[in-house]
């Protein structure tokens, strides 16, 4: 892949190498890139979410320690400096700290940090995305065997927010084995929760899907249990910010309580995460795992697109009411059928993952 991915790739339009990212604030409505060459842009892309979604945050993050090296000149000291700016951008996904300090971890020894900066931010990216395929191959084993269960053809499949390769580079996560699916011929139809506040179902899981042809409808973030207790969901796929030590996983607002629907039905429940997701600082998720808050107004104010093709925000609460907008919520071990990682299908336990992840 050598440094071009999906979502982000090294581009050379500007006077030196620089990053250039699909800005995700303005999907769907139009596809529009940016070039990050200074570290400060890449922080500012990543508060602002021009790129968004546990793993890309981390490659985006890699490649930002290469223009940051870059930009000190190769002085490793003054590096770390820029690195921790990097590495405080936002607070949920752990993605971006194992990217960072990996990074650094990799140039403390080096003799040409800015030439190694690129080749380490290079290597971690490739090896991301080909965890991404192996989680296609193994995610879409279950859907199939799913199928052969029910004995049908047709599977749906929910998910919530947006876990596909605008996430996670090259294929996602929750949506890899969607892909694997569509490639291998099953017929699959997925629910997009819209994803509120920022609607990241609604406008880019949705997009990603439609570019693919793939067959989904999306869905106010409420009617997932109401599909469930009428035979219409069979599954759920998601993706995570972070896995505790013992399984419990912080997600988008909202996954916990499709975790919950699920369970009261039977439902099974999967997170699909690379190795970079898990956190083994944390033992308990649903105590410890650091939840982003952010601005009110994402709550308060909504963007789209008008009768006349432009883009407006538009409030939609009362002018003086308060809202109070977390990021991300934690699904507890006890809910989850299974984690589907690049190394199988894992259960969400302390001694299982510690067995297959830490050897
Ligand atoms: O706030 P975002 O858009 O960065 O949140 C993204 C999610 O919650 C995704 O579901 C998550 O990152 C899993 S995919 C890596």
């Amino acid at each position: 892949m050598q440094g071009k991915y999906k979502a982000l790739w090294l581009s050379d339009d500007m006077f030196d190498e620089c990053l250039e990212v699909i800005d995700q604030r303005q999907l769907p409505f139009e596809y529009d890139t940016k070039y990050l060459s200074t570290t400060d842009e890449v922080v500012e892309a990543i508060k602002n979410m021009t790129v968004r979604g546990a793993g890309v945050i981390g490659s985006v993050a890699a490649f930002g320690i290469y223009i940051a090296a870059i930009e000190v000149y190769g002085d490793y000291e003054a590096l770390k400096e820029k690195a921790a700016l990097i590495r405080e951008s936002r607070p949920t996904a752990v993605n971006l700290m194992w990217a960072v300090d990996k990074m650094i971890s990799l140039l403390k020894s080096s003799d040409n940090v800015v030439e190694d900066a690129r080749k380490f931010a290079i290597e971690l990216n490739d090896k991301e995305a080909l965890e991404s395929q192996k989680i296609a191959e193994f995610g879409c084993d279950i859907i199939e065997d799913i199928l052969k269960k029910k004995n049908k053809t047709r599977i749906n499949i929910l998910t919530h927010c947006n876990a596909g390769w605008l996430a996670v580079i090259d294929e996602g996560t929750a949506l890899a084995p969607i892909y694997e699916a569509k490639r291998r011929g099953i017929d699959v139809h997925v629910w997009v929760d819209e994803t509120r506040p920022r609607n990241q179902g609604a406008s880019l899981t949705a997009w990603e899907l439609a570019q693919d042809g793939i067959a989904h409808t999306i869905i106010a973030d409420n009617t997932g249990g109401h599909l469930m207790q009428i035979g219409e969901v069979d599954m759920v796929i998601v993706g995570a910010d972070r896995v505790s030590a013992n399984g419990d996983v912080a997600n988008k607002i909202g996954t916990y309580l499709k975790a919950l629907a699920a369970h009261d039905n039977g439902i099974p429940f999967y997170v699909a995460i690379p190795a970079s997701t898990f956190d083994f600082e944390i033992n308990d998720g649903v105590k410890d795992i650091p939840i982003e808050l952010r601005s009110e107004d994402e709550v308060k104010y909504i963007r789209g697109v008008d009768a006349d093709g432009v883009i407006r925000e538009v409030r939609i609460t009362p002018e003086n009411s308060s809202a109070i907008n977390y990021g991300f919520d934690v699904t507890p071990a006890r809910l989850i059928t299974g984690l589907i990682t690049n190394k199988g299908v894992c259960e969400a336990d302390f001694d299982k993952i510690r067995e297959k992840f830490r050897g």
